[in-house]
């Protein structure tokens, strides 16, 4: 998790200044994230990186803890949570597994861009269900490098992962197929309520998972 940290610190400038490559397929998987949330709700999200989607999702919920293990992500974060004058996001530094998140469960808790790159799926999906109220929800958003429909090209660019990763270019990351991962959801206790790709190629798996009481 350390290496995580550092390589997320050393690239947050670089990643706050970046835009949104499909901002389509963003806008409606905002958009349908904001349907299901409740003026009431308390939020968690895992992850957040600067905090650009805490920002657009503050004004439809009470309180929204925005976490992510790289401490640049989060003072950056800080900045612009501060330059909006909004005042229902609290910024923490904290990987997934930090007691720091619990362990008061929440409403909601989202992991948007994320799962693929946390060593253990299965065990960190069990920790995000600790953390979802019974009857909450989890919405996620991943993409899925070992889904047959990822485009060649864009496989062989792959294979040069090792390779980036060996001098800091890239971070760890896990290959899976959307089935697999809506299997694992489902296996740590969730019901799937709405799932879709967007985009559909290579496949970002929006799922949307109520906590199995
Ligand atoms: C690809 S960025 C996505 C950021 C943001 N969610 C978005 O969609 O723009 C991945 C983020 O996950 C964070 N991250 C990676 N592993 C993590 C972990 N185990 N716990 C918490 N955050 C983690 C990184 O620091 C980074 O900010």
């Amino acid at each position: 998790m350390k290496n995580a940290a550092a390589f997320w610190d050393r690239i947050a400038t670089r990643y706050a200044r970046s835009t949104i490559a499909d901002m389509p397929a963003y806008t409606h998987t905002l958009e349908r994230t904001r349907s299901y949330l409740k003026p009431e709700d308390r939020a968690l999200e895992i992850g957040c990186g600067t905090a650009s989607t805490a920002l657009e999702l503050a004004g439809n919920v009470t309180e929204i803890v925005a976490s992510d293990v790289s401490s640049k992500m989060i003072e950056i974060g800080r900045g612009k949570v501060a330059d909006r004058g909004i005042t229902n996001i609290r910024l923490v530094a904290a990987d997934l597994c930090d007691p720091a998140l619990g362990p008061s469960p929440y409403d909601v808790v989202m992991a948007f861009n994320i799962l693929h790159l946390v060593d253990d799926l299965p065990a960190s999906l069990a920790r995000i269900r600790d953390l979802v109220k019974p009857g909450g929800l989890f919405i996620s958003k991943t993409i899925c490098l070992g889904d047959e429909r990822v485009p060649l090209k864009i496989r062989l660019f792959l294979k040069l992962l090792p390779l980036m990763r060996l001098v800091g270019l890239a971070p760890d990351v896990r290959f899976f197929p959307v089935d697999q991962l809506d299997g694992w959801v489902r296996a740590a206790g969730f019901e799937i309520i709405e799932a879709g790709n967007f985009p559909a190629s290579p496949p970002r798996r929006y799922l949307v998972a109520r906590k199995v009481q």
